[in-house]
């Protein structure tokens, strides 16, 4: 570790190309129900979307993992199911069973998505954007975040969050032109939507496409590599120097030709992704985030410690972004997460 590191804008440095040692640390989901405070503002907001639209509760959870363990990052707290809710697709969180959407099942469901209705909703979204840009400390860089048109299309089709996709899928292989119609209008929703927390205040940006992984590769350029260029080459017109992370998870073999087609600056791995290939392939185009494995930080103990040695010894020492290689787990203990930084930050032996 080098004392002299300021600890200011550290995430937004190694996005720029600069390897920092000890490497910046966030965690996807770094708010939510492993937390209790969390439990409690959730309860007090009543439903998730009603917490997700609630600017001055949105920014107390987004802040709640800052103030305990003092991550180089705040994400906004949201979801990227925001985007459909705000388009009219009535979305909802039931406990215990994740979102249910009423599906969009034929083409003519297309119509009854409003893109010029989103701005009320989104407004709320700004909103939190701007308190926190004012309540984060100072060094804490603050990012903003939606779903690729991808991943969202397969939620408003199915209704629900599904193992294999088929749904969409099935849609994009059926009826190429209106599948194509709903990516492209996500695409120009989310480039608003993005946009707009951007001139709120958020200073990077990461784009989650959890599913990813399902397609062939023909399907895989479409759906996922040209909606997402099209997303950074509009992003990056709009605001120059915004810094994009992508996160094609399941991607595998393809995450080469993502990072080499997207234009992103950084590219979370999923827990699958060798730590050779993040150094050794894809290091050399973009700065790398994650990937440890959500599981080991419910376990915690000398299983954590000694992978998390292993990914610092393979990336430390390049433009590496310290996460997890998917969201953390609501039965994680909030200790091993003060165990982690700890590691990461090279405050503990073990
Ligand atoms: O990372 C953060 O702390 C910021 C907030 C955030 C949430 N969801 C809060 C949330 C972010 C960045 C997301 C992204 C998200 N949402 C993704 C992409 C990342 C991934 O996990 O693959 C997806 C696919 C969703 C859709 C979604 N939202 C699902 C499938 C679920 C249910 C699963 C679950 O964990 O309950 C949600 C709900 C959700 N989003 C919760 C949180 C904290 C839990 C809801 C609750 O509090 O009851």
């Amino acid at each position: 570790m080098t004392a002299s590191t300021p600890l200011d804008r550290r995430l937004l440095r190694v996005l720029g190309g600069e390897p920092l040692l000890p490497p910046p640390i966030w965690l996807m989901r770094q708010a939510g129900r492993y937390l209790p405070e969390y439990r409690a503002t959730r309860a007090q907001a009543g439903s998730f979307l009603d917490l997700c639209y609630n600017p001055a509760l949105a920014a107390e959870v987004t802040l709640q993992p800052i103030r305990r363990y003092g991550f180089d990052a705040a994400i906004l707290f949201s979801d990227i199911l925001v985007v459909p809710d705000a388009l009219g697709q009535s979305v909802s969180f039931r406990e215990g069973e994740g979102p249910r959407l009423d599906p969009l099942q034929t083409p003519a469901d297309l119509s009854r998505l409003r893109a010029d209705a989103t701005r009320p909703k989104f407004d709320r979204v700004f909103e939190t954007v701007a308190r926190l840009r004012q309540d984060l400390p100072r060094e804490t860089t603050l990012i903003g975040f939606c779903g690729a048109p991808w991943t969202v299309a397969t939620y408003m089709v199915a209704g629900r969050g599904t193992p294999d996709q088929a749904d969409a899928r099935l849609w994009a292989y059926r009826d190429r032109a209106s599948f194509q119609a709903l990516v492209d209008l996500l695409c120009d929703v989310s480039i608003d939507y993005l946009s707009g927390q951007v001139r709120a205040g958020a200073e990077v940006l990461q784009i989650f496409d959890s599913w990813a992984g399902s397609l062939p590769d023909a399907e895989f350029a479409r759906w996922v590599l040209a909606p997402t260029q099209r997303l950074v080459t509009a992003l990056k017109g709009r605001h120059p120097s915004i810094p994009i992370i992508g996160f094609p998870r399941g991607a595998g073999l393809k995450l080469a030709s993502y990072v080499a087609a997207t234009g992103v600056d950084g590219v979370s791995c999923d827990t699958s992704i060798p730590l050779a290939v993040m150094r050794d392939e894809l290091n050399m185009r973009v700065t790398v985030q994650g990937n440890l494995d959500p599981l080991l930080l419910v376990i915690g103990g000398a299983a954590l410690a000694a992978r998390v040695r292993e990914i610092l010894g393979a990336l430390s020492s390049r433009r590496f972004i310290f996460n997890l290689g998917h969201g953390i787990l609501p039965e994680t203990p909030p200790e091993t997460v003060a165990a982690l930084v700890d590691l990461v930050r090279g405050q503990r032996s073990q």
